[in-house]
């Protein structure tokens, strides 16, 4: 019989490519989301479970419901780097008490294997690029801390309750499937793609790099863009290490190679076959110069490797913000 997996914030951006990836595989999936950035839509062939994380009945009641959940994949957070530092008690609340009160709903049901979405900001500004595991954890912003605390929160479940973890640190996620069906419906749009996209439909009234003088071949910063369908795939090979037996641990999750912001915008004129200018700002306090993957941890221990690059990542953006402008209807 298939495995169960509840997907909470699967109504998401990369949840709901995660949950489409699961069905392919042949997984059976439940989804938790309280659609405050979701959207149902996301979403087709499985349960939607509207809840809130911050609420302890609405998790017990998923784990009574579906007492034959292997495996949780947890997504639902709160994900801007800005708004964390204007509102930082929202962060803590929702990215680390939600994550407390999932574990403490998985314990009660006896359900003891976690993927959870951590972040490459747990890093800060990296001392060596490629960025291996054993950087030094010094996120720069609270968006970054309580994704760590989140991550020492499951290390302390694991060490009392059992409870096995993967610590997944994405880099830039980004793309849509390439079916054209979900993409990133994220409003306000606050990544380099969506924001570029949203200013070619007229939806913005200029796209600022900031700043081109950094010590960069071109000038602008570097970035290791993933495309959100190998993070899907990614998540189903962490639940199977999980069940396979594997202890908890962490893996950065990139192509492990960095573009520049003029790299995308020039590949995006190529794609789109528009031409168009952008603007030049300063430089943003805090943003790294150069930050990419060093994924060979998550190759060799996990079995997965990236299939898809920059080009990809583009043309399916382009290919989903041109067609749903306005993201999902509901
Ligand atoms: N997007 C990125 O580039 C990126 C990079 C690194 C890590 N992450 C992590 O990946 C995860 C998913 O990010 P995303 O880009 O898909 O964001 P998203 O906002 O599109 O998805 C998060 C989902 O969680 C739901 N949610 C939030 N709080 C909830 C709560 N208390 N109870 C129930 N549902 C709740 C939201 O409605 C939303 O559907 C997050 O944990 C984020 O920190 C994202």
């Amino acid at each position: 019989m298939a495995r169960k997996v509840l997907v909470t914030g699967g109504c998401g951006y990369i949840g709901s490519h995660t949950v489409a990836e699961l069905q392919r595989q042949g997984y059976d999936v439940v989804v938790f989301d309280n659609l405050v950035k979701g959207h149902h839509a996301a979403v087709t062939g499985a349960p939607v479970i509207v809840g809130d994380l911050l609420i302890p009945a609405d998790v017990q009641a998923v784990f009574r419901a579906h007492p034959d959940i292997s495996g949780v994949i947890h997504f639902a957070a709160y994900i801007e780097v800005g708004e964390s530092m204007e509102q930082p008690g929202k962060y803590f609340q929702n990215n680390v008490q939600g994550c407390v009160n999932l574990l403490d709903g998985m314990d009660a049901a006896g359900v003891r294997h976690l993927v959870f979405s951590s972040t490459c900001a747990v890093y800060g500004t990296p001392q060596h690029v490629p960025v291996t595991e054993q950087e030094s954890l010094k996120p720069e912003s609270v968006y970054g801390v309580s994704k760590l605390m989140a991550e020492q929160v499951l290390g302390w479940y694991d060490r009392i309750k059992g409870i096995r973890h993967t610590a997944l640190r994405y880099f830039n996620a980004s793309g849509s499937s390439f079916d054209g069906r979900i993409g990133d419906a994220y409003k306000p749009a606050s990544r380099l793609v969506p924001r570029l996209i949203e200013y070619l439909l007229g939806q913005r009234t200029d796209f600022v790099i900031y700043g081109d003088d950094y010590p960069t071949p071109d000038g602008t910063c570097i970035r290791d863009y993933i495309h959100v369908d190998d993070l899907a795939t990614s998540h189903i090979a962490a639940l199977n290490y999980l069940w396979g037996g594997g202890e908890s641990m962490a893996f950065n999750l990139g192509t492990g190679a960095g573009s520049s912001n003029k790299e995308i915008v020039q590949m995006v004129r190529e794609i789109t076959g528009l031409d168009f200018k952008v603007a030049v700002g300063q430089r943003r306090p805090g943003d790294a110069t150069r930050i990419w993957a060093d994924n060979s941890r998550a190759r060799q221990v996990l079995g997965w490797s990236p299939r898809y690059g920059l080009r990809e990542i583009l043309e399916t953006d382009w290919q989903w913000h041109s067609t749903h402008p306005h993201g999902f209807d509901d």
